[in-house]
């Protein structure tokens, strides 16, 4: 794999709580390649925590910033990028992400549930139900998630090394 892709940066999509930072990290081990976690670049470039930001710059300023770093992750190669789960929200970031290859992690929205539930550090799933709010959020994405170059089915039985193995 790793002469196949020449060198170009592997983008793992998908939403919260798929595992994209667990496994990215591990890719990158496995690949000898660099590992960025959007979210982790963007807490750091604005001092603050992502539920700081949405709740005192708002959901735009976050994808402002979201954008902006994605942007300049062009500029690099080798690297395989944890991208926050609503990367795919904006247009202009699907040019930035083929810059390299996209795999979608597509877990169900049960097991995703499954992984998250008693996590604060989402915003979005700060609800009375978060597992309709999951439900709903994988419904209205999961057209523009399909429009990654590979798709893998995960589930939470899979161990991060199997889901590694699945994408090399
Ligand atoms: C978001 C996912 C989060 C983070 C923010 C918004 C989303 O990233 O960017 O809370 O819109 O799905 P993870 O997918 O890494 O949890």
């Amino acid at each position: 794999m790793n002469d196949l892709l020449r060198g170009i940066n592997l983008y793992l999509i998908g939403m919260m709580g798929a595992g994209k930072t667990t496994v990215g990290k591990l890719l990158a081990q496995q690949l000898g390649y660099g590992f960025v976690d959007t979210d982790e670049v963007i807490t750091q470039v604005a001092g603050q925590s992502i539920n700081e930001i949405f709740a005192e710059q708002g959901e735009e300023a976050f994808r402002t910033l979201e954008s902006q770093v994605l942007s300049q992750l062009c500029a690099y190669q080798r690297l395989v990028v944890a991208t926050g789960g609503g990367i795919i929200l904006q247009r202009a970031n699907w040019s930035y992400l083929r810059h390299g290859l996209i795999v979608w992690l597509d877990v169900s929205p049960e097991d995703l549930y499954h992984r998250l539930k008693g996590d604060t550090s989402r915003p979005l799933l700060q609800h009375d139900n978060p597992l309709g709010r999951l439900q709903e959020i994988v419904t209205q994405r999961q057209p523009l998630y399909a429009q990654a170059d590979v798709k893998l089915r995960v589930t939470v039985n899979d161990t991060p090394e199997q889901v590694m193995n699945g994408i090399l």
